[in-house]
């Protein structure tokens, strides 16, 4: 049986650590205030959290109530694009030359997104020649093929910091169906659904410059991801019909400005 050390180690107090529990106490005591909330219902708070914690899902949960105000706070450059969350899904991808993130031919009535645009230096405007931008999305059935990396694939930016790339218009998606997280939400009669995206990432070299994820214009959840701030105007796609007036393809064009100081 493990026990208690007879001492504990000497440290050296944390005072960001203990500044910061101080104000989150003190801005719960508001909320228990303000609801009047029992110590039974501190319990019932208590007992989830425990689940919570039994699933391995606490980050995913701070993740989804907190973490774009953090990225907002501490992540963002100026003039550059918006950073967004990585995900759980990103995996290595290979290089596609040709741009071309489906395996063979896509599937029968699958909408397909030609994206492009030109990735730049936040700072100078200068194009970022040779830039890979690394990509990852669900299909249009709100999968990720995790197995044969389907619409995960990298792109390689020109000369110019031109990209192009050719995928699925994503679909919307639910997640955590089957733990706490999404108990909370439908106990609250909320969804837990996220708004169409294309996660990217922006290298240059082995220097990931920038993490960030698309929207898709038009999603029903734009207003409602249930990650709370995920979605913003300037990370929607301008997306129209293609110009080759082939039926369900689509463009759109989407411009990358990225720091490569902050590496
Ligand atoms: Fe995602």
């Amino acid at each position: 049986m493990n026990q208690m050390p007879a001492e504990l180690p000497d440290a050296e107090p944390d005072e960001r650590l203990k500044a910061i529990f101080a104000r989150t106490v003190e801005k719960m005591k508001e909320v228990v205030r303000e609801f009047e909330i029992t110590q039974d219902e501190l319990h019932v708070a208590g007992d989830y959290f425990n689940r919570l914690g039994q699933s391995g899902f606490c980050r995913s949960l701070i993740d989804v109530a907190l973490a774009m105000t953090s990225v907002d706070v501490t992540a963002r450059v100026p003039g550059g694009t918006r950073p967004n969350l990585e995900g759980p899904f990103y995996r290595a991808a290979p290089l596609r030359e040709d741009g071309d993130l489906f395996a063979g031919d896509p599937p029968p009535g699958t909408p397909v997104l030609h994206l492009s645009g030109r990735v730049t230096d936040a700072a100078t405007g200068a194009p970022i020649p040779g830039a890979i931008v690394d990509l990852w999305q669900a299909d249009h059935d709100g999968h990720y093929d995790l197995d044969d990396l389907q619409l995960f694939g990298r792109v390689r930016a020109d000369e110019e910091g031109r990209y192009r790339a050719r995928t699925a218009v994503p679909k919307d998606y639910s997640d955590h169906d089957h733990d706490p997280i999404g108990e909370l939400f439908r106990a609250m009669g909320r969804h837990n659904r996220r708004a169409a995206h294309i996660h990217v990432k922006i290298w240059e070299g082995e220097h990931c410059l920038l993490t960030t994820q698309l929207f898709v214009p038009g999603n029903p959840y734009l207003d409602s991801d249930y990650v709370e701030g995920a979605v913003s105007d300037d990370l929607l796609i301008g997306m129209k019909p293609a110009d080759s007036g082939v039926a369900d393809e689509y463009e759109a064009v989407f411009d990358f400005a990225v720091s490569r100081t902050s590496r």
